[in-house]
């Protein structure tokens, strides 16, 4: 294939978006994981048939609240997506590993957070994660976080990242082939834990971007706010 998987090589950067990961993975950026955002508007085109305006708007956006960073945007977090036992991803690197716009709370699948991904799959999604699914998930990532976290804020940008992100494995990780929004759980794992897409895998059918995240959010709606006093303390904050 013109885009073979490989394994990390010692130094290569991760970060804590499976999409990009993939991406580096394949070759279609950088295998080092360090990518300029030219490339990565023309990867995620490349690889997932991301629409090249929405393509533009995420990679910036991501850019300009943490520092309007050039490089590094893969080497995200200073956590490895592998096992946990991998030590390729530096402890702290730059580029969107500061708290803000993409690195956000509630996060829906890191590795030790995939069985609820599994499990919430398997109740909502006779087994696939879709819509349905998403929308459960994120309610419940979200509630975990304000029970959890003392310092839990869900305001904007995340706030909006985190529903765009719930969308963004049906969107661009199911076979353009079967576009049904059913996403097989092996697929899914592949992309998070391996950084590899399926075998023969084919990219959506036609440019998309964030489609369907309004329905996530309408599943569930909460406002954005924070966590104001220790845990379970959620206040609104309409104005953020
Ligand atoms: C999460 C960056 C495109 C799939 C993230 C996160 C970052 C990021 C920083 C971490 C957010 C967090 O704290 O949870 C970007 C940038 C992109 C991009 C700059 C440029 C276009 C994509 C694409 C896909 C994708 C094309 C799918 C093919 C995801 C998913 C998550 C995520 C599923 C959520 C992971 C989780 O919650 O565990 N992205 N991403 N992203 N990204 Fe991307
Ligand atoms: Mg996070």
């Amino acid at each position: 294939a013109q885009h073979p998987w490989k394994p990390l090589r010692y130094g290569d950067m991760r970060g804590p978006c499976p999409g990009l990961n993939t991406l580096a993975s394949h070759g279609y950026l950088p295998r080092n994981g360090i990518a300029s955002p030219s490339q990565i508007i023309a990867a995620v085109q490349e690889g997932y048939n991301m629409d090249p305006h929405f393509a533009t708007f995420v990679t910036y956006l991501g850019h300009i609240s943490n520092g309007n960073q050039v490089t590094d945007l893969l080497s995200i977090g200073g956590k490895s997506p592998n096992t946990g036992a991998d030590p390729h991803t530096p402890a702290s690197v730059s580029g969107l590993s500061t708290h803000t716009t993409f690195e956000g709370d509630a996060s829906l699948s890191r590795v030790d957070l995939a069985h609820q991904f599994v499990a919430f799959s398997k109740k909502y999604g006779r087994g696939k994660y879709n819509l349905k699914v998403a929308g459960e998930l994120r309610y419940h990532r979200i509630q975990q976080s304000i029970a959890e976290n003392p310092n839990f804020t869900f305001v904007s940008p995340r706030y909006n990242t985190a529903y765009t992100e719930s969308v963004f494995l049906i969107n661009f990780f199911v076979d353009g082939r079967h576009y049904d929004g059913q996403l097989d759980m092996d697929v899914a794992l592949g992309f998070f834990k391996d950084m590899r897409m399926p075998h023969d895998f084919h990219r959506a059918p036609k440019p998309i971007g964030g489609d369907g995240f309004d329905l996530v959010e309408a599943a569930h709606p909460i406002l954005p706010g924070r966590n104001v006093a220790g845990v379970n303390t959620y206040q609104p904050d309409p104005t953020s």
